[in-house]
């Protein structure tokens, strides 16, 4: 594992997310490092989502404090909001393209809102994205439902490059792709962490990533972060969430094959 540095990128404190009587996170707290790949797992419907979209600002908190690039986002003002937005990339589990704009307008669409910039720079810009995450030029002008799955996660991730972000949240990249896409994603999400000095927040169900591109995991349950560390950490764990997720049946394989 690469030595990390200890630059706190993005950090929650004590965050109180409910919706009706029912706490999703239930006084959380996190750190992300920079230019680390966090892997964030925890059951289904136990809140990763949740925590990515109030963390972007897309839901509100009733408790807590979110700080990011050392900016705390509830007293932000909204140029101090929008320059921070710019500083990062997303791609969202569900919906991740537009389906009624081309793959090239889809990477364009977050230049378009932040930048003030020329037809012909944008179009350069989003061909170089869709390059850097492996497409041809051929997809450009396709639409969502002419693409693969795979293919779909690519122009995702090209969109959450956009504006070259420094943090890119990631929510399940690989789901719903057979393990050779899906390993060569993780290959891409770690060259492009390493080449462009990415720190990346991966929700993940994906045992071969957590082994292959995590530098650390951040386990979520009962609505807060109840163990972070590396995969060694996991597996000497007692915890019975943690020990059948990453020493039961099926996490065997995975293990053996590290
Ligand atoms: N807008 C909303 N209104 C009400 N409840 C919500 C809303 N969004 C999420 N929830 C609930 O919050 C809980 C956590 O959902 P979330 O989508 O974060 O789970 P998750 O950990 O991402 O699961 P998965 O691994 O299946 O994606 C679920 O019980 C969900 O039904
Ligand atoms: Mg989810």
């Amino acid at each position: 594992m690469a030595a990390l540095s200890k630059e706190v990128v993005l950090s929650a404190r004590d965050v109180v997310v409910a919706f009706g009587e029912r706490n999703i996170l239930d006084h959380l707290d996190l750190d992300v490092y920079r230019g680390e790949v966090l892997g964030f797992v925890g059951g289904s419907g136990a809140g990763k989502s949740v925590l990515m979209r109030t963390i972007i600002g897309l839901i509100p908190k009733r408790e807590g404090i979110i700080k990011v690039f050392g900016q705390y986002l509830d007293t932000a003002t909204e140029e101090q909001l929008v320059a921070v937005e710019q500083r990062w990339g997303i791609l969202f589990q569900q919906g991740a393209l537009f389906s009624s704009l081309t793959v090239l307008q889809n990477v364009q669409f977050p230049i378009r809102e932040y930048l003030n910039v020329s037809e012909r720079l944008m179009d350069e810009i989003a061909v170089a994205k869709l390059e850097m995450v492996g497409l041809s030029p051929d997809v450009q002008s396709k639409f969502p439902s002419e693409l693969s799955g795979g293919m779909i996660k690519r122009v995702a991730l090209a969109r959450a490059l956009a504006l070259d972000p420094e943090l890119v949240f990631l929510d399940e990249p690989t789901s719903g792709l057979d393990p050779i896409g899906a390993g060569e994603f993780d290959e891409l999400i770690k060259t492009l962490q390493r080449t462009l000095g990415l720190t990346v927040y991966m929700v993940t169900h994906d045992l071969d990533s957590l082994h292959a591109i995590c530098d650390r995991i951040a386990v979520l349950a009962g609505g807060k972060v109840i163990l972070t560390g590396t995969m060694k950490d996991m597996l000497a764990s007692e915890h019975p969430w943690l020990k059948s997720y990453f020493r039961g049946k099926r996490a065997r394989m995975a293990n053996l094959e590290s």
